[in-house]
This record gives structure tokens, C-alpha cells and sequence, in this order.
């Protein structure tokens, strides 16, 4: 026996034991003995090297086997960075809307409504149905269910005014969520390398849809009256972009609506250029002291490319959206649809739709109004008593949050980090930014759970801004 063949035998195992499942059993120690052409007592003493790292576990009278949970080994992924090289363009980190919470925390982070805001009892019956339905058990075409492009089409069609052409059903293409939507609108209208202007601030997740398209970000300064038709033409003019991304309608982060002449100047430069406008409907469903008016009911050549979701006021479960588009723009956009998913799930179509057609659905989304008012009112009056230095840029007419510019010189991070020590969650405002910030910004979101607790997260953050010496 000599410390070498018991290490020789060690590392024989240990490469046996990798590829080994967790539980297998080890050859016997007769048939070691034998492969290694080692003495008993010298196998025995590998046997126990190994238990002792915690590769095996030995049962006597039985035998010896591979750990269930075997001691991690540090892997190695370095021949990755050859093979991928630099990634094309920046990885985001994970948005911090997107962070769950402890329950213990006040979440004015996140971006999707409590469930207490959602319609429960219609969206368990709508599953129900759909799961009985054919939905259930076939394929939905690309362009989505005809009931639910028809139900998309008909409620834009609703808000057209005379001496506009309606939107058809077949100018809809139902979509998983806009998110997705986005992805394949930045890709099929603007492509790689070419310029999309966007207003700034705007989404976070269409900033992070259009770098992962290759798509080149243009900021467009947008205030609480939506973006000036002026330095948007310029923009078009010096940047010969060919689409503009926009919210009109309780933008996310700011909560700003346009005024129909603001929207039809809008649409005038759009048109003069000869562009897109690609409007993000996200927050259609909530409206709380204005009702919102797509602006693309007033138009039909084609310019205005229209995304309505019904992710956050039918389920986040129940991710469905549609994409209206007219002419080839819609041809490209159901290319890349195809390319990318094939077709959205029918059984989740069935439910959406069967949601929105209940007679329930309009007064849930009346009581809905209501909810997200108190809500919108207690922490914007909360803020005024708590937190004086958070500054509301305007209290919003519809949408989920509120947006604070705070005093020059707060730091953002440290005061996130700050409140979250204390239990409250807020998002930096950094992100809503498709370039530099122009200021200090907070997002507030008034819809998650636990609104009791607003007076409780305004006392927080005024506390954390006076001691930033805000
Ligand atoms: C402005 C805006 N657009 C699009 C989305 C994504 O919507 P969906 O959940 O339908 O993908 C969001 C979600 O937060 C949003 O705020």
C-alpha cells in the first residue's frame, strides 16, 4: 500500500463518480482491487478519502455510493467567452419593476396591479370555458382568434370619427403581451442599425426591445403636454428616422395624456415626414378623470401602428394583446410574428376575450376607475404631507404611477437603497431614460398591494430625503 495508488485510485473514481447518476452504486471493492491492481486495504483507504470529501457515502454490509447531493465543483464556462465574443449590445440588468417583493415590504416598484384590482371571479370563469372550448385543443391561426381581432378592431373602430376609415378585423394580429409586440415592431419597421425616435422619458421595456433590436434610440424630450410637434419634426428632419414610438395616453413613467390638437399635430409631422407612429396603448383600461382616445382612430393611411394590451387589467396570466396595423407594415409585423412564435396560445385568447365580452368586464373596469382614484389621490396626498421635496410632475388622468422629480444633488441609488432598508420599494427613474437622465426621478406605481400603507411609504422616503438633505 503507498499514498500514490490510493490517489491514483481517487482520481479514477472521482472521474467515475461525474459521470455517474447520484445513488449509483460503486463496483465492488473485489472488482477495484482487481481494475486497480491495488491491495484491499489500499482501495479501502480511497474509499474513505472519498467519503471524507463527500463524493460517496458508504452503507456496510452494502456497499458504497454516489452522494445524492454531491459537493459542488467550481464549473467552468470559459470557453463560452471565445465562443460568443461581445455581446452586440449592452445587456441590460433585470429592470427593477420587474424585482419581487417580501411581503413585508410597501411595493411602489413594480409595474403590474394587485390582484385585488384584477376581475377574479370573471377571468376563473373565462378559464374554465376556455379550457372546455376547441380552443383548447387546436391551433390558433398566426393572426390570432377571428372573435378576438374582431373584438380589437371594433373597439378602436368605436372611437373613429366620421370621414375616417374603420380598422377590419383583419387588421389586427393578436400577440402575447406587447412587449413581444414591440420586438417585432421595432424589428419589422425600423431594423438594425436605423433610428427610432422615442419621447424621453419612456418604457423601460421598449428602450431595452429596441437595443435588443439593433434599433439606434433618439430621444425626443417629452413633457406633461406629450412631446413639442416641433422638436419632433426636426428630429425626423435631422435624423431621417422613420418611426416614432410614443404612449399619448398616461405615458408609463409620467402619467401624461396629449390634448387632441397636441395629438393632431403630432400626427400632422408624422404624416409630413411620411413615418410611423407606433402607439403604445398600454394603460387604455385606466382611465381615471379623462377618457383615452387612441390616436390612431384618426388616422387610416397606414401611419399610426396601434398596440392595445390587456395584460394589466384582464390578468398577467392572461397575457394577450393585439397590434393593429394597415397595409405592408402589418405584412412585415406578422412576418416577424411567425418568425418568432407561430401563433398565440388559443386557450389564453378564448379567455381574454371571453373576459372583455361579459357583461361584468364594464363594471369591473367602473369600479376599477374608482379603485386606482383613492389610490392615486392617498399617495399623491401622502407624498404632499410626508415627502414635500418629491415633486410631482403632474398628478396623471389615468395609468398607474406617479413621477417625482426630487431635489438636484439627491443620488437616486442611495436613496432606493435607503428606502429599501426600510421596507419601502421604489424605482430609480434612470431607467425610464433612453440617454442621460435630466434629472433626479423616482417612479411611485399606486397600484400594487397594500394601499393602507402609502401614508406609511411617504413617511419613509420624506424621512430618507431629509436626510439626503433634500
Ligand atoms: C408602456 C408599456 N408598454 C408595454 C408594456 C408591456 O405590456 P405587456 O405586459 O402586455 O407585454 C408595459 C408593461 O409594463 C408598459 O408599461
Amino acid at each position: 500500500m503507498n499514498d500514490d495508488s490510493s490517489s491514483r485510485i481517487v482520481t479514477g473514481l472521482l472521474d467515475w463518480i461525474s459521470r455517474a447518476p447520484a445513488g449509483a452504486r460503486l463496483p465492488p471493492t473485489r472488482a477495484l482491487v482487481a481494475e486497480y491492481q491495488a491491495s484491499p486495504v489500499t482501495v479501502q483507504k480511497a474509499l474513505r478519502t472519498l467519503s471524507a470529501r463527500g463524493a460517496i457515502e458508504t452503507r456496510p454490509g452494502v456497499g458504497a455510493f454516489v452522494r445524492a447531493v454531491r459537493t459542488a465543483r467550481p464549473l467552468d464556462f470559459a470557453w463560452q467567452t471565445e465562443a460568443l465574443r461581445s455581446p452586440q449590445h449592452r445587456l441590460s440588468p433585470a429592470p427593477a419593476t420587474m424585482r419581487a417583493s417580501a411581503n413585508t415590504s410597501i411595493a411602489l416598484h413594480a409595474g403590474y396591479p394587485d390582484r385585488e384590482l384584477l376581475p377574479e371571479r370573471l377571468i376563473r370563469q373565462a378559464l374554465g370555458r376556455a379550457g372546455r372550448s376547441e380552443a383548447a385543443v387546436t391551433r390558433a391561426p398566426a393572426a390570432g382568434l377571428p372573435e378576438l381581432q374582431a373584438w380589437f378592431a371594433q373597439e378602436l373602430a368605436a372611437a373613429t370619427p366620421l370621414g375616417v376609415t374603420p380598422v377590419a378585423a383583419s387588421d389586427v394580429i393578436v400577440l402575447p403581451g406587447s412587449q413581444s409586440g414591440l420586438s417585432s415592431t421595432f424589428r419589422a419597421l425600423v431594423s438594425a442599425g436605423q433610428p427610432l425616435l422615442v419621447e424621453s422619458p419612456t418604457y423601460w421595456g421598449a428602450i431595452l426591445a429596441a437595443e435588443q433590436a439593433g434599433v439606434t434610440l433618439v430621444p425626443v424630450s417629452s413633457g406633461p403636454q406629450g412631446p413639442d410637434p416641433g422638436a419632433l419634426a426636426r428630429a425626423f428632419a435631422e435624423t431621417g428616422a422613420r418611426a416614432f414610438y410614443a404612449q399619448p395616453n398616461y405615458a408609463n413613467p409620467t402619467g401624461a395624456q396629449w390634448s387632441p390638437d397636441r395629438a393632431a399635430q403630432i400626427l400632422a409631422v408624422v404624416r409630413e415626414y411620411g413615418t410611423f407612429l407606433i402607439e403604445d396603448d398600454w394603460a387604455h383600461d385606466f382611465g381615471i378623470s379623462t377618457e383615452p382616445v387612441p390616436l390612431a382612430a384618426s388616422d387610416d393611411a397606414g401611419h399610426v401602428v396601434y398596440l392595445r394590451s390587456l395584460t394589466k387589467s384582464v390578468s398577467p396570466a392572461i397575457r394577450i394583446a393585439g397590434v393593429i396595423a394597415r397595409g405592408p407594415a402589418r405584412e412585415r409585423i406578422l412576418a416577424d410574428r411567425r418568425a418568432s412564435a407561430m401563433y398565440v396560445s388559443g386557450i389564453l385568447q378564448a379567455a381574454a376575450l371571453d373576459v372583455v365580452t361579459q357583461p361584468g368586464w364594464a363594471s369591473h373596469l367602473r369600479g376599477l376607475k374608482q379603485q386606482l382614484r383613492a389610490r392615486r389621490d392617498l399617495l399623491a396626498e401622502s407624498l404632499a404631507e410626508f415627502a414635500p421635496t418629491a415633486h410631482l410632475t403632474g398628478l396623471p388622468h389615468g395609468g398607474l404611477n406617479l413621477w417625482a422629480q426630487l431635489g438636484d444633488g439627491v443620488d437616486v441609488h442611495t436613496l432606493v437603497r435607503a428606502c429599501e432598508d426600510e421596507g419601502v420599494l421604489v424605482a430609480a427613474g434612470h431607467e425610464w431614460f433612453p440617454a442621460e437622465p435630466s434629472g433626479a426621478f423616482v417612479r411611485l406605481n399606486y397600484s400594487g398591494p397594500n394601499p393602507g400603507a402609502f401614508p406609511e411609504a411617504a413617511r419613509v422616503i420624506g424621512g430618507v430625503l431629509a436626510r439626503l438633505g433634500s
